[in-house]
C-alpha cells in the first residue's frame, strides 16, 4: 500500500466567500513554486472547471451524448452496480509560467444525483455492508488513485456550500480544511454550525471506519482537520463603515477556535491580524484585476501588460504574487508536505 496523499478541502456551508477563487489561484500557486498539484472540483456547480477550462474544450469534455471526461464518469459504475469505480480523466492545465504539473479532475452538474446514494449508504456502513464502504470511500479512493497516478504532492479540493451527503463524502476524503469565511454576521454565526458538523463527521466516520469489511479495500482517515481560515474583504460594500467591518471580522477567532478547535476556554487572538495561530490570511479585494485574470483565464498573479494589466493593475498583480505566495508556504508548513 502506498501512502495517501494529502487532501486539503476547502469548505464552508456558505457560497462567495471565496473558496473557489482561493482553490483556483492556489493550485497555480503552489505549482508555481515546485509541487505537483491535482485539483479536484467537486462542487456540482463546476465553477472551479470553468475557471481553468475553456468553452470550446468544456463542449469536449462535457459532450452532449456519450462518455462525459469528469469525476461523475469515474464513480458511475459503482452508483449503476455494475463495477467499482474507474480511473478519473485528468486534464492537464499548461502554462509557461507553471513549474510543475497541475492537473484538474473536471466536475460536473451530475454530481448532485449522487446525494441519495450517498445519503442512503451512510448508515448501512454500520451494519458492515460492502457496497457502503464502496460507496462512501468512493470520492477518495478516485482522488488517491488520480494523485498517486500524477505523483502529486497535494490535492485540493473545491466543494458547494452546503452539509450534505456529497459534501460528508468528500469531508471524510479529507485531511485537512481550511474555511474561507466572509467579513459579515452570517459567516460568524455559520461557524457554530459548521464546528459541530465536522466533528460529528469525524465522529460518525470513525465508528464506521473500523467495520469495513473488504481487507484490500484501502479506507479514508477521515481526520477532518482545521488549519485554518482566511477573511474576505471582498464582501464589503464600499459604503458600509469599516468598523461594521471589524465588528464580525474581530470576533472571528474566537468562534473558529470554540467551534472549530474545541477551545472554549481560550484565551483568543482579538483580531484576525494578531491570530497567528489560525488566520491563514486577509484575502484582499482585488478589484478590476479579478475580471481581468478571468477574461484571461489566468490566476491574477500572472497578468501582464499583454492581459492588459498595467500601471496600478500590474502593482496589483504582484501584490497578489506576494499575498498568495505567502498563503501557500503557511499552508506547506501546516501540512508538512515535500516537494516532488
Ligand atoms: N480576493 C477577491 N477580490 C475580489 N473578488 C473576489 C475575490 N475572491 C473572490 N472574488 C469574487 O467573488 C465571487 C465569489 O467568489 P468564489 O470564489 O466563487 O466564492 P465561493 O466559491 O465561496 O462561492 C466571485 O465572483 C469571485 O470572482
Ligand atoms: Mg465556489
Amino acid at each position: 500500500m502506498t501512502m495517501p496523499i494529502p487532501v486539503l478541502t476547502f469548505f464552508n456551508n456558505k457560497s462567495g466567500v471565496g473558496k473557489t477563487s482561493l482553490v483556483y489561484h492556489l493550485a497555480w500557486m503552489l505549482s508555481d513554486i515546485g509541487y505537483r498539484v491535482l485539483a479536484c472540483d467537486l462542487d456540482p456547480q463546476a465553477n472551479l472547471t470553468s475557471m481553468f477550462i475553456n468553452e470550446e474544450r468544456l463542449e469536449v469534455l462535457w459532450p452532449d451524448s456519450g462518455a462525459r471526461k469528469t469525476i461523475y464518469n469515474a464513480l458511475q459504475p459503482l452508483l449503476d452496480g455494475t463495477g467499482d469505480i474507474e480511473p478519473p480523466h485528468l486534464e492537464n492545465i499548461t502554462h509557461e509560467r507553471l513549474t510543475q504539473e497541475l492537473s484538474l479532475i473536471v466536475g460536473d452538474l451530475m454530481l448532485s444525483s449522487t446525494e441519495d446514494e450517498l445519503s442512503s449508504q451512510w448508515p448501512e456502513c454500520l451494519d458492515r455492508r460492502p457496497r457502503a464502504f464502496r460507496v462512501i470511500s468512493a470520492l477518495w479512493r478516485i482522488l488517491q488513485r488520480a494523485a498517486s497516478d500524477r505523483q502529486s504532492n497535494i490535492v485540493l479540493v473545491d466543494v458547494g456550500p452546503n452539509l450534505g451527503a456529497l459534501n460528508r463524502a468528500v469531508l471524510v476524503a479529507t485531511d485537512y480544511v481550511i474555511v474561507p469565511l466572509g467579513a459579515d454576521l452570517f459567516s460568524l454565526q455559520g461557524l457554530r454550525n459548521l464546528g459541530p458538523t465536522l466533528q460529528e463527521w469525524r465522529k460518525g466516520w470513525q465508528e464506521r471506519r473500523s467495520r469495513n469489511p473488504i481487507p484490500d479495500l484501502q479506507m479514508p482517515n477521515g481526520l477532518i482537520q482545521p488549519i485554518g481560515y482566511v477573511v474576505q474583504q471582498h464582501g464589503i460594500r464600499l459604503e458600509r463603515p469599516i468598523k461594521a467591518y471589524d465588528k464580525w471580522v474581530n470576533r472571528m477567532p474566537a468562534e473558529y477556535a470554540r467551534n472549530l478547535l474545541g477551545n472554549n476556554k481560550g484565551p483568543y487572538a482579538k483580531t484576525p491580524a494578531e491570530d497567528k495561530e489560525n488566520a491563514l490570511a486577509t484575502a484582499k479585494h482585488y478589484r478590476s484585476i479579478v475580471p481581468m485574470g478571468q477574461e484571461a483565464r489566468k490566476p491574477i498573479f500572472h497578468l501582464t501588460t499583454a492581459d492588459g494589466a498595467i500601471g496600478s493593475h500590474a502593482a496589483a498583480a504582484r501584490t497578489a504574487y506576494k499575498d498568495f505566495r505567502i498563503l501557500s508556504e503557511k499552508i506547506i508548513d501546516r501540512i508538512g508536505i515535500r516537494k516532488a
